[in-house]
């Protein structure tokens, strides 16, 4: 079974949307609009057939549209790809995302050409299984194209919840743990490694062309009220853009990001 049940998604729109003002997620789409705008510079620019599985209210989607890409969203959620098209219609882009209703299992049911680039960010962890989806994935990707996966980051999460969180018992605990609670949607997530993504990658044919991380300051600091500071803001992002693609730093941020190109 690939579909998550979507009514949760749809129920959490309202917290959803309160996380989405926050600046740790602007952090996040920021810079996960620069690891992708930089890759495809990287690999010969141009405009890409991009897909967003689970793509949402086009956090990412938007972006890349804005860029000149051409972006189909696939979410189950009616109530956020609605959002999508306001915002997509509001920003002059509406004639380059395409909303599609339907989760991983409908990506066979999309027709057409295969995509360069398929993302699926912070889905994953809601799904059983990670073989599955990715099979999927990769059959809308074209023969030398890319696929993009984001999932939270185990080792992130236990140093947030030590530092930010100031609670060293809980991170403890969550070092082995195989589930957490995502606080937005209200629902057990899986802990899916990077290293665990590789695997499953590699074993899918797929090589590995680069590895990302964020939010590797923003979620240890203490403090949230001076991310509200715009120079603060700044400040923080310079330095979560510098730290995204350097080791040993892109191991201990909230989330990976995997890029890998179908053989
Ligand atoms: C945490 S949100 C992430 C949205 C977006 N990718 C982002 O990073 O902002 C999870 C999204 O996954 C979608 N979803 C749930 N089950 C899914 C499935 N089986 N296939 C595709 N998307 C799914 C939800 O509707 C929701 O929009």
């Amino acid at each position: 079974m690939v579909d998550a049940a979507t009514d949760v998604f749809e129920a959490r729109m309202a917290q959803w949307r309160a996380y989405r003002a926050t600046p740790w997620s602007r952090l996040r789409f920021l810079i996960v609009a620069h690891t992708l705008s930089t890759s495809i510079a990287r690999l010969g620019g141009g405009a890409w057939r991009i897909l967003d599985a689970g793509g949402g209210d086009g956090g990412d989607a938007l972006p890349l549209a804005l860029a000149g890409h051409e972006v189909t969203v696939l979410d189950p959620s009616a109530a956020m790809l609605a959002k999508l098209a306001d915002d997509a219609a509001r920003v002059g882009a509406a004639d380059r995302v395409r909303c599609v209703e339907g989760g991983i299992d409908a990506i066979a049911r999309l027709g057409g050409e295969p995509f360069d680039l398929v993302l699926c960010h912070f889905v994953l962890q809601y799904l059983d299984t990670l073989e599955a989806p990715l099979a999927k994935l990769l059959q809308a990707v074209r023969p030398g194209g890319y696929v993009s996966l984001i999932a939270p980051n185990r080792p992130g999460e236990v140093l947030a919840k030590a530092a930010r969180g100031g609670d060293p018992a809980a991170a403890f605990d969550l070092l082995h743990a195989d589930a957490n609670r995502s606080l937005t949607f209200d629902r057990t997530v899986r802990r899916i490694d990077a290293e665990t993504a590789i695997v499953a990658l590699e074993a899918a044919g797929c090589e590995i062309t680069a590895r990302f991380g964020g939010r590797i300051v923003n979620d240890i600091l203490p403090e949230s009220a001076p991310k509200s500071d715009p120079a603060f803001f700044a400040d923080l992002l310079r330095l979560e853009l510098a730290l995204c693609d350097r080791e040993p730093y892109l191991r201990t941020g909230m989330f990976w990001q995997l890029l890998a190109r179908k053989a």
